[in-house]
């Protein structure tokens, strides 16, 4: 294979985290990219409209065939995936696998966006699929951020009740990257690295290191913490998964660094690949939410 850098890009499942910061991140850059929106979905009115170097097309997840026809027509080399995971998005990614192996694309990168997620429980969902794209022959790229910076309001539930809400002692330190940093890294690695740096391979990367109780001192006491086992369920969407999100702070399970084979976090790790974005300055947790 060529080592010259992937030319044409696509994504699947372009939603306001993290698939819209990547587009955007491509068209900053002046690359082109397509976006492969599914029939009903209202998030293509957050993407610009003046850009010649976006192209939106329409496809039913669902058609192998459909999704493939599109992936072929316009000679895709990476497909882009950043569905959702809480609402059956990456059970869903198995025929888009099938529509750009069919189609020929080089290199897959799945919904990851976390931390390496393990063979049974929370994301399992995610090996489950790194799984089926080897058994198909489909090389995948994967890519391990921690907990994006901008979702500390969401996890600790502060969003819907005004306090954060730890679950457990709060010690262990996590992983955080910021939504641009990461979306800024996938264009930049896909656009610059050679192929065979990112077939088949992993990435770790970290914007912030730390314990959730170092986040929850940024507050300096403007808003109450509640110390509890589980997050209130009352009005608070996918409050379970929330909970066990945070129990996996106290295992080390949200560092980039995480490796669910042996059930270690190794800190070292979990930053390996910054470098690949070398002289970046990675945002920090405060930063992005104004503390
Ligand atoms: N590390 C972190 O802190 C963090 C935080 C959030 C998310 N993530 C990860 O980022 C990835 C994307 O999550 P997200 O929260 O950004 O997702 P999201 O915005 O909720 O949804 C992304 C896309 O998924 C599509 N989708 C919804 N249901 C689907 C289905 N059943 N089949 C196929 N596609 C479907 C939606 O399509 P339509 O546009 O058609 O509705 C949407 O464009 C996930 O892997 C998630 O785990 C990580």
């Amino acid at each position: 294979m060529s080592e010259a850098p992937f030319k044409s890009f696509a994504i699947v499942g372009a939603g306001p985290h993290i698939g819209i910061p990547i587009v955007k991140a491509f068209l900053a850059i002046g690359a082109p990219i397509l976006v492969i929106a599914r029939p009903t979905s209202t998030n293509t009115s957050a993407l610009p409209d003046d850009d010649s170097n976006l192209k939106v097309v329409r496809a039913d997840y669902t058609s192998a065939s459909e999704v493939s026809a599109i992936l072929r027509e316009n000679k895709v080399d990476v497909l882009i995936s950043t569905v959702t995971l809480v609402f059956g998005g990456v059970l869903a990614q198995n025929v888009l696998a099938d529509a750009a192996k069919e189609a020929g694309v080089k290199l897959f990168v799945p919904s990851e966006f976390g931390t390496a997620p393990p063979a049974s429980g929370l994301s399992h969902e995610k090996h489950d699929f790194a799984v089926y794209a080897k058994s198909i022959g489909l090389p995948t790229l994967r890519v391990y951020n921690g907990l994006f910076n901008e979702v500390v309001p969401w996890l600790t539930a502060l969003t819907e009740t005004g306090k954060l809400h730890l679950v457990g002692k709060g010690e262990m330190a996590g992983s955080f990257t910021a939504t641009p940093d990461v979306a800024g890294y996938v264009a930049h690695i896909l656009t610059t690295q050679p192929p065979s740096r990112l077939l088949d391979a992993e990435v770790r990367i970290e914007g912030q290191r730390a314990t959730l109780s170092e986040i929850i001192a940024l507050y300096k006491g403007s808003v109450p913490v509640v110390h509890c086992d589980a997050l209130p369920t009352e009005g608070v969407v996918a409050a379970e998964f929330r909970t066990l999100l945070q129990r996996r702070f106290e295992v080390g399970g949200a560092s980039s660094g995480w490796k669910p084979e042996t059930g270690s976090d190794d800190a070292e790790l979990a930053s390996k690949d910054n470098s690949l974005w070398e002289g970046h300055r990675w945002l920090t947790v405060g930063e992005v939410l104004g503390l």
